[in-house]
Formats: C-alpha cells, sequence, structure tokens
C-alpha cells in the first residue's frame, strides 16, 4: 500500500496540496480525479519520492519514504512513474538504450526490459531513434523505460493523452495485463470511458484536498471535479428493496423483482414503470429525469452493471441484511417519508 499521511506541499508560496491522506491498496488500480490544477500530478510526484513534501509523510509497503539519495533509488524501484508526456521521460537516443537505462543506471540486470518490449509490443523497435516514432509509440516506450525496473507500484499521469480509439484500448489492455500479474496502478485522467474501464478506488481532488473516494465513477464529483462525462444529467437512484427509501423528488418510480414490488406496495409508492423496468429506468434518466428504481438486492449486480454504461448519475443505496431477513410488511409501516413530485 502507498499511503500520504497530512501531506503538504508549496510551490514557494503557492500551496497546492494542503493536507492529503491518500491511500492506494496494493493490488487494486486506483484513479484519481479532478480538474485542471487540482493537484493531481503535484500528489502523484510525491508517491515515488520525485517531490518532497513541505510537511506530512509518504510511506509504502508500511516504510516512511527518506529522501537521501540511497533511500530515493530503493523508492524507484519499488513505484514506478510514466509522466503525462513521454518526452519528459525520454532520455536515450535509441528505444533499446531508452529502455535499459533505469536499469543500466542501478546496476539491475536486463531482463524485465526485455519483457517490457514484448509485452508493449516494442519488438523489432528496438534500433529505431525515439524521436522517429510517434506518440502513441513513444508512450509505449516511456511504460517500457519503466516496468523494465520490474516496480510493484506504477504511476501513470494522463497516460491516455492524446491517444486514438485504438491507442485508448491497447492501454487499457496493458494495464489490465499488468494489472492481473501483480502490479499496483495509481492513474490520473480526465478520460471517463478510460476511468470506468479500469478503475477499481475512485479518489476526487479539488483545490490541493481529496473530496469524495468511491468505488465506482460517481458522476456527481466526476461532474464537479471537470471531468469529461459527456451528456450525463438525468439520476438512477437505485433503492435496494432492504433499504431505506429516501426523501426524493422523483419524476418516475419502477420496482424491479418481487420483493421489490412488494416493498414499494407496502410504502403504497405508486410504480410508474411497470415493463422493461431497467431498460426504461435508464432510458428516463438518460433523458434528464429523476428515476427511483427500488430494486430485488438480487438484481442489485445487474442494475450496476447495465446502468454503468450508460450516461446517469448512478446512484446506489445501502440496503440493510437485518431488514431482509425478517417480514417487510411490518418493518417498513409508514415512518419514511416519501416525497413525490
Ligand atoms: N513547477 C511549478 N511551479 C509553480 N506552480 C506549479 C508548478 N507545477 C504546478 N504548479 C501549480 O500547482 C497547481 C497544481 O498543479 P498540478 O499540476 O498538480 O495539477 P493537476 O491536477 O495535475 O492539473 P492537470 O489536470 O491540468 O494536469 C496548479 O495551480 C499549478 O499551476
Ligand atoms: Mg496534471
Amino acid at each position: 500500500m502507498i499511503e500520504t499521511r497530512d501531506l503538504w506541499f508549496s510551490y514557494g508560496s503557492r500551496e497546492v496540496l494542503k493536507g492529503v491522506n491518500f491511500r492506494a491498496n496494493k493490488g487494486e488500480v486506483t484513479i484519481l480525479l479532478g480538474r485542471n490544477g487540482a493537484g493531481k500530478t503535484t500528489l502523484l510526484m510525491h508517491l515515488n519520492g520525485l517531490l518532497k513534501p513541505s510537511r506530512g509523510e509518504v510511506w509504502i509497503d508500511g516504510v516512511r519514504v527518506k529522501y537521501d539519495r540511497k533511500s530515493l533509488i530503493e523508492v524507484r524501484k519499488k513505484v514506478g512513474f510514466v509522466f503525462q508526456n513521454p518526452d519528459d521521460q525520454i532520455i536515450a537516443p535509441t528505444v533499446w538504450q531508452d529502455v535499459v537505462f533505469g536499469p543500466k543506471n542501478i546496476g539491475m540486470g536486463y531482463e524485465f526490459a526485455e519483457e517490457a518490449i514484448k509485452s508493449l509490443g516494442l519488438k523489432g523497435y528496438e534500433e529505431r531513434l525515439c524521436n522517429s516514432l510517434s506518440g502513441g509509440e513513444k508512450r509505449r516506450v516511456a511504460i517500457a523505460g519503466v516496468l523494465a525496473m520490474n516496480p510493484d507500484y506504477i504511476i501513470m499521469d494522463e497516460p491516455t493523452a492524446g491517444l486514438d480509439g485504438f491507442g485508448l484500448k491497447n492501454m487499457i489492455e496493458i494495464i489490465e495485463n499488468l494489472r492481473d500479474s501483480g502490479k499496483t496502478f495509481v492513474i490520473s485522467t480526465h478520460d471517463l470511458d478510460f476511468a470506468r474501464e479500469v478503475g477499481e478506488r475512485f479518489v476526487y481532488m479539488d483545490n490541493g484536498e481529496i473530496v469524495h473516494e468511491s468505488d465506482r465513477v460517481d458522476l456527481r464529483f466526476a461532474n464537479r471535479c471537470g471531468l469529461r462525462i459527456g451528456n450525463a444529467r438525468g439520476r438512477l437512484i437505485v433503492i435496494p428493496h432492504n433499504a431505506e427509501i429516501p426523501d426524493v423528488d422523483a419524476d418516475f418510480i419502477a420496482a424491479m423483482g418481487t420483493k421489490a414490488k412488494k416493498r414499494a406496495s407496502v410504502e403504497k409508492l405508486e410504480v410508474d414503470i411497470t415493463n422493461a423496468v431497467l431498460e426504461r429506468s435508464i432510458l428516463r434518466a438518460i433523458e434528464g429525469h429523476t428515476v427511483m428504481l427500488i430494486c430485488s438486492t438480487e438484481m442489485l449486480n445487474v442494475v450496476e452493471r447495465e446502468a454503468e454504461k450508460f450516461p446517469v448519475f448512478l446512484e446506489i443505496l445501502d440496503g440493510f441484511d437485518h431488514l431482509a431477513a425478517v417480514n417487510t410488511d411490518s418493518i417498513f409501516d409508514s415512518t419514511i417519508k416519501t416525497k413525490r413530485r
């Protein structure tokens, strides 16, 4: 795990990180979201000692980062950093020279460099001059140079900037393969499709602070953090049948599954959407409406998987196990208020 504890950082008098407590769990892909200037790059640069905190601490696998040369070499072996712009990273003339630069520098063998060349599809490129490569190729060389040191953690700053559709797909595959082989990622991005595809935890930054964390893209925060979210407008509030019904002005109410329908009837909620419930609920939300979808718990996974594909603000409320086990009719009498427009 990489952690920052009460991390503060200023460029001169300009305070950019203000008490950041960030965590990236081992084996996970953590996505960092936030508007331009929020402090993402600055935070990422602390995770492998490229920047030294003005105040606070960085911990990697339970060890506090120190800033002498020897300690920093150990940190860099463990945590690789892929810069937003590959030109900031590529230093040697040819692809091979660049990829082995890191391991050579610290007296490591080249076995991971060779593996990285293969896994990034750079076989045959070894003697090419880096400055003759396309942007997408340069990016792969930069990643290979990081993998050549076999780090456990890989930090990537906006790795999809400037990639076309194929390049994006390729980047997703690279990350997924490396994740499956046990690498941990921390990635900053403004790219919603990419974030959804690879992310497992999402951390939202604004003005030098972490403002929210979630385990799926939370479009309301993503929107606030300047993520490009297309035209998501409406809300789909998914309410497990054993959850409290929130006090929300809904344009439409739907119930999916027998338990959900029973719950709706106990609550005396008139259900507007009665067939093709999931599709029509999503459609109404895409149109910009607020939809409450009461859902039997066993269907939540399906609902989440489907709804996440569409540009809607998806909220899934928590249910309560102890409520599911007992007779719904007696528990949920009339204690919860529900407003309808
Ligand atoms: N070297 C520097 N010297 C002075 N100020 C800097 C420096 N680098 C960044 N900043 C400032 O620090 C703030 C945070 O910058 P940072 O690059 O961390 O933001 P970011 O979230 O990565 O933004 P973006 O999405 O545009 O990449 C910005 O206001 C920026 O102007
Ligand atoms: Mg940045």
